[in-house]
Parts: structure tokens; sequence; C-alpha cells
């Protein structure tokens, strides 16, 4: 393949990536709070009934905001059911899964998860099934000082000192036919900011998402959100954006050209937010929170049939998937001005990077490419210019073989590559215009046999990060050949910004 060439300056940044785009996302949902995350009666569970070793391998995925309870389970839930003591907690039929709920694991349990993890909590309110006030009032418990009901009530749990629950979401994806309480635009975006208000009189200083159109195949996409925006209006900081790609036609090329219309549809919902705000003419924005992504099509088990913990949607993923949720990341950094949150949905055993089995913990491939950009996270987008050879994918469109982003964190510079193409290697030479190169810190590669291959029990680092040497920075340039099918994450290190004048007089 012809060598791409990616030119970038350093002064020509997008905006600072958001620590929160590096979120995730618990729900009550088959195995992900129960045997996932929380299982007493493993022989890795600590104190609080926390899995070890499933939370140590999150640990490397440096997660931020954790989206809590759901998803569709939020519709259904309501919260006072997970709080006081355990023993008394109602043992519940669930809604969106057909599951039972035992309601072990509650506000506090997530709330000790969270710190335990330096997780930013970010709780879905029940806006289906739930009321406004039901809203309002878990915002009390969490974030109010002890003396009112709700307050004393976490109180009385040994939780003196609220929480400070600083995002909260209005819902869930409420334009979905399969969503409890589902309700047109204009009836979800009325309930929606009734209980905004009461949620932000509650405590002034949360900040508030509004649900967005869930899937861009809706025949209500963009509509649904100009009137909620429109009535939410100023309450709204934020409004959602989900997505679920997959390969169900096993087109490998047109699937990795995916990233094309995850940036289209980030451009499209940012579009929307500027239109109500220009036709408001008001002060403020609301940006875009991308609360849940992933791939997910191949196990679609969404029945839990009356069980405690079912096995539900349990995605196997193989190394294409890790190539798309690389190409997710990319198209978040590369709009680092206007998407500031995003929560990987999920994170253990439900669509997730980890399985459980007994004791035994698996680490899928779609890991690697999370944790090689999770180290990388902090710092600035910057513009790239990329130019190289393109392919047309058959509905995605026009892209280029190597999808890149880069991240500057002072003197570092942080540059991922994926190269899309199935059988040909990709040379690629980075020139930075303003800057010399001093060395390559570190870089790592994720590639393997086939597009699906995937990691097993039997097999588990079929698919995994190795260390990338063959990168060489001479000449003021970084040069590197991606194998096919592969994603590199590499560590520049730029020499001082003198160095490159000095060098030229
Ligand atoms: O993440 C699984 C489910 O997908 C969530 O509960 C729902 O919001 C979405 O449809």
């Amino acid at each position: 393949m012809q060598r791409t060439r990616i030119t970038l300056h350093t002064d020509f940044r997008i905006g600072r990536v958001d620590p929160r785009v590096f979120g995730g996302f618990l729900e009550h949902m088959g195995r992900a709070v129960y045997e996932g995350v929380y299982d007493p009666n493993s022989a890795h569970a600590d104190a609080d009934g926390c899995r070890t070793d499933v939370l140590d391998a999150l640990s490397r995925l440096r997660m931020t905001a954790m989206r809590y309870p759901g998803g569709n389970f939020a519709s259904g839930y309501h919260w006072q059911d997970g709080v006081g003591p355990p023993e008394r907690r109602p043992r519940v039929r669930e809604l969106a899964w057909q599951s039972i709920e035992t309601n072990r694991f509650g506000t506090e349990e997530f709330i000790r998860l969270c710190r335990k993890m330096d997780w930013t909590p970010m709780m879905t309110v029940n806006l289906g099934t739930g009321s406004p006030e039901e809203a309002r009032d878990w915002v009390e418990y969490c974030n109010c000082p002890a003396g009112t009901r709700y307050a004393d009530l976490r109180a009385a749990s040994g939780a003196t000192e609220p929480h400070g629950v600083a995002l909260w979401c209005l819902g869930n994806e409420m334009d979905g036919k399969w969503q409890l309480g589902h309700v047109p635009a204009d009836q979800y975006a009325i309930r929606a900011q009734q209980a905004a208000k009461m949620m932000k009189d509650a405590d002034s200083s949360i900040e508030l998402v509004a649900c967005g159109t869930c899937a861009v195949q809706l025949p209500t996409y963009m509509e649904w959100d100009r009137t909620v925006l429109e009535h939410v209006g100023d309450l709204a900081d934020y409004i959602s954006l989900h997505r679920y790609v997959g390969n169900p036609g096993g087109d490998t090329p047109d699937y990795l050209a995916v990233t094309a219309a995850i940036d289209r549809q980030i451009e499209e919902m940012d579009a929307v937010c500027r239109y109500v705000q220009a036709r408001k003419r008001s002060k403020k924005r609301a940006y875009l929170c991308f609360d849940e992504w992933n791939v997910w099509y191949k196990n679609r088990d969404m029945d839990g049939e009356g069980k405690v913990a079912p096995h539900l949607i349990e995605e196997v993923y193989n190394l294409e998937d890790a190539l798309v949720v690389a190409g997710f990341l990319h198209s978040f950094v590369r709009h680092a001005d206007v998407l500031k949150i995003a929560n990987l949905a999920q994170i253990v055993n439900v669509i997730a990077p980890l399985i459980t089995r007994g004791d035994e913990l698996l680490v899928q491939s779609i890991f690697y490419p999370l944790a090689m950009f999770a180290q990388r996270r902090d710092g600035e987008a910057l513009r790239l210019a990329v130019d190289g050879p393109r392919y047309e994918g058959s509905g995605n469109g026009e892209v280029d073989y190597v999808d890149a982003s880069a991240i500057l964190d002072g003197d570092r510079l942080h540059l991922f590559l994926t190269n899309r193409s199935l059988t040909e290697s990709a040379p690629v030479a980075l020139g930075i215009a303003d800057r010399a190169v001093a060395a390559c810190e570190a870089a790592e590669i994720l590639t393997g046999p086939e597009p699906k291959a995937a990691n097993s029990f039997a097999e588990p680092e079929l698919i995994r990060a190795r260390a990338f040497s063959a990168v060489a920075t001479e000449d003021g340039a970084v040069r590197c050949e991606l194998p096919p099918l592969s994603f590199a994450a590499l560590t520049i290190r730029l020499a001082p910004a003198d160095a490159l004048s000095g060098a030229r007089s």
C-alpha cells in the first residue's frame, strides 16, 4: 500500500479531551452487577463483596464517569428498593429483562464502588414508570445534607455526608418503543423538564443529560432531539447519543468504515444543539454525551426468564470488533470540542471487555484499544491532515485506509492509528510542522491472525496488545508500518519548543 502521510501542528487544537469520555456503564442486567462487579461468594471478593480480579482489570481502563443503574432497567427501577438495610430490601420482578432483582446491590454499594475505583457516579433516573418527584427525591437522598426525609435515609445507612453525585441522566432511550413508559417526544420533553427543574432545585450544582434519539435509524432522529432540547431548554447540559454497531453481513471493509458514520452522527447531533441554541438566542448550548456505545449484534439473549443474574447478551468480541471500538475512540477524540462524556456499554459480562466464569476472568479483544487509549487520554486533541490511500465502504462511504487521531499532552504526543486493510501493511509517516521529535517513548500494537479471531478461556491471549518496536524517528518524522488489520498507539516525546527553530537557523 502507498504511504499515508499525516501532518500536524501542535497549535492546531480541537479541544481538551474531557476525561469523562472514557466512562463506562453498569446496568442491573444479566451478570453485570451480580457475578460481575459484585459477587460475595467469589474467592476474589473483598470486604464489600466486590470482585477484586474484575476491579483490577477495570482499573487498567482508567474509567471515569460510570453510568448506573441502566439502561432499560432504569425505566422500571424504584431507587428506594435499593437502599436501607440489605436484608430488608425487596426481591422484585424486574420489568425490562424479566429477571429477578434482589436489590442486594443499590445506591450505597454503587457509590462505595465508585469511590474504590475513582469513578464519577452518573445516575439515570426512572422517567418510564417513575415520576419526576421520585427522581428529585433521589437527588435529595444522594446530595443534600442530613436533616430532611431522604437525606436522613442516607444518613441512617451510615453515610452522614452527602455523596455529591454530579451527573444525572433524565431517563433512558425514551424514544424506543421497547422502553418502559415510552412516549412521543413532546410528552417526554414535558416529563424531563419537570424532573430537571425539581432535581436542580434539590441541588443546583448537578448536570443533566436529556435523552436524545437512541438509534439513528428511528424516523424521529433529529426531530426528537430538537423537540426535547427546545422544551427542556437551559436545564439540559447534555443530550445523549447511543450507538451499537455490528457486522451481521460479514462485510469487514464496510464494518471498519463505520467510523465515518459515527463522525456523522456526532456532527449531526452537534448541529441540532447549535440550531436550538441559535433559535433560542441562548448563551447556553447543550453538549454531547454518548452514554451508550459499543459493538453488539451477535448475542441477542434478552429474556431473563425469572432468574437472578441470567446470562444475557454475553457478546464474544473478535479482532475486527476491537478495531471498531478503536474507531469509536478515534471519533470521540476528533470531536473533543463537542463530545464531553461517553460511556462504554458495558463493563463486565454484558456486552463487555471482561467475562467471568466462576472465579475465572477472561479479557476480551476490545479491552486492548480501550486500555491503549486510556493510558494516553490526557491532553488536547489535535487536527490531523491525513493524505493516503482510501477505499469505499459499501454502506458507510469513502474512508482512509489509515484511521487516525492524536492527543497532545505537554511535550508528549499520543498518536493512534488503525490500518483497516485486510491484506496489506500500511506505511505511515508522521510530520510535525512546528516541533522536532526527540524519541518514541512507548508504542503498542494490537493485531491478530484473522478478523474473526477471538480470545476464549481455552486461548485467552490470542488477541492482545504487544510492544510495537518498528517505530523509527528520523529526520524530524516518525515512521512505522502497520500490519493488516491492526491498531497502534504511540507516545512520542517532542524536543523542546525552540529546538526546531534552533536547528533551522
Ligand atoms: O446496554 C444494553 C441495553 O441497550 C440498554 O439497557 C439499553 O439502554 C440499550 O437499548
